[in-house]
This record gives structure tokens, C-alpha cells and sequence, in this order.
């Protein structure tokens, strides 16, 4: 796994909420460099890879919006979460109508424990905040427990050769059998692939998406 870069200072457990709240409270959606209008790679991913369209958690879901055109596509049974609670009350507000079909869990994923089972775990660009052992193997302890036997965990991190830190804070960079060895406690790869994310700012940004398939 490539190294973070060890000249941004990872934060305190504590002061994870805070940071990504004030981000989320003053930036708008397409002034943040993950931003993405058409989330079209998760979402032919999620349906490829987990077709009942049931029972899926969206982990560090942003303002994403993901969730609508989940919702759109016959999805039910939807879970957003997010560290920041800005980020869920924008997702509530653009939803309106929909917002009650949703479940909105603010909660940081190092700790959170989710009583209950979902077929699918999405996380785009939230796992390689993690840059400590600990808190990675944490996270995957949540996300076995958070998925069925054969559920499908869909994730994207930045690549090996992606950027070293975002929004001010370290990233690890993985490749795709790096990203299998972190999972492999319950986990198998089942699929990979490389996008070059095109931020707003038209920088390029490579990322390692993989499926896992839960044993
Ligand atoms: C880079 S953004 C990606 C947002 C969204 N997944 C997307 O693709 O647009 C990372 C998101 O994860 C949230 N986040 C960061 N650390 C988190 C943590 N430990 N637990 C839960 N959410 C977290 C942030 O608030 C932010 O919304």
C-alpha cells in the first residue's frame, strides 16, 4: 500500500466530525473535488453486482446523490450515513418527497456498529481517510457484520498512483489486491477496476474501485 503522505497531520478521532462538518457547511456540492454529477460508476456497479435492490447502506455518503437515483432505479431500503449531519440534512432536503424512504445514521463508520444486516455496503472515497491499522481493521469488522453471506461490498479509494491526501487530510492509496488483503478476513475480490476521476477543477484523479463478496 502506498504510504500517506506523512506531512498532513491525520486528525483525533474526535475531531474527524467537526472537520467534515464545517466542510460540508461551506462548501457547495461541485466545490469539492470528489464531486461527481452522475454517479455512474456505483451505480452500474451496484446493479451489476447486487440485483435484488435491497438493503444497502451508503458509508460516508456525502451529498452524494446516489441515494436518488437508487431511488429512481426501484432500489428500497436505504441507509445513508455520514459523519457530518449537514451532508444527511441536504440529502433530506433535495429527496423531499422521497426523504422518508430513506434511513439517515449520523455516525463515524470507525465506530459505528450497525445491528442489522444489509445486501449491499457502498463506500466511495471513505476508506482511505483511514490511515491507521486500527481503524481500518474496525471498519472492516463493521462492514462483515454489516452484510449478508453473499452481499457485495462496492468501494473506491484513490489508486496507488492517486493523490496523497484530500481535503487536508492523509489518504492510503491501494491497488486492487491491496484492497482484497484488507478485507480478506471475510471478504473475496470479486471484481476490479481503475477511473480517472475528473474533478470540478479538471484535475484527474485515479482510483481502485473493487466488489467483495462477503463468504
Ligand atoms: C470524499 S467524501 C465522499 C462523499 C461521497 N461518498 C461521494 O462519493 O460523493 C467523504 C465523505 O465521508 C464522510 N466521512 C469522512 N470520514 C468519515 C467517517 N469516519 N465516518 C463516516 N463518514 C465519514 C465525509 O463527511 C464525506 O461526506
Amino acid at each position: 500500500m502506498a504510504k500517506p503522505d506523512q506531512s498532513v497531520a491525520s486528525l483525533r478521532m474526535e475531531d474527524v466530525g467537526r472537520h467534515w462538518e464545517e466542510l460540508h457547511a461551506t462548501k457547495a456540492d461541485d466545490e469539492v473535488s470528489w464531486f461527481r454529477a452522475e454517479p455512474a460508476s456505483s451505480l452500474r456497479l451496484l446493479e451489476a453486482w447486487a440485483p435484488t435492490h435491497a438493503g444497502l447502506v451508503d458509508v460516508g455518503a456525502g451529498s452524494s446523490p446516489l441515494v436518488d437515483r437508487l431511488l429512481d432505479a426501484g432500489w428500497h431500503d436505504l441507509t445513508v450515513l455520514d459523519v457530518a449531519a449537514t451532508a444527511l440534512a441536504k440529502v433530506r432536503e433535495r429527496l423531499s418527497g422521497d426523504a422518508g424512504a430513506v434511513t439517515y445514521t449520523c455516525a463515524d463508520v470507525r465506530s459505528w456498529r450497525p445491528g442489522r444486516t444489509f445486501a449491499a455496503w457502498h463506500d466511495r472515497a471513505v476508506f482511505h481517510f483511514l490511515v491507521d491499522p486500527v481503524e481500518r481493521s474496525r471498519y472492516v469488522e463493521a462492514a462483515a457484520d454489516a452484510t449478508v453471506p453473499a452481499g457485495v461490498v462496492v468501494l473506491a479509494t484513490f489508486a496507488a498512483d492517486g493523490p496523497t491526501q484530500c481535503s487536508g487530510l492523509p489518504t492510503s492509496r491501494y491497488d486492487a489486491d491491496e484492497l482484497a488483503t484488507c478485507f480478506d478476513a471475510a471478504f473475496d475480490l470479486v471484481h476490479a477496476e481503475r477511473e480517472e476521476h475528473l474533478t470540478p477543477f479538471g484535475s484527474v484523479q485515479p482510483f481502485t474501485w473493487v466488489v467483495l463478496r462477503r463468504r
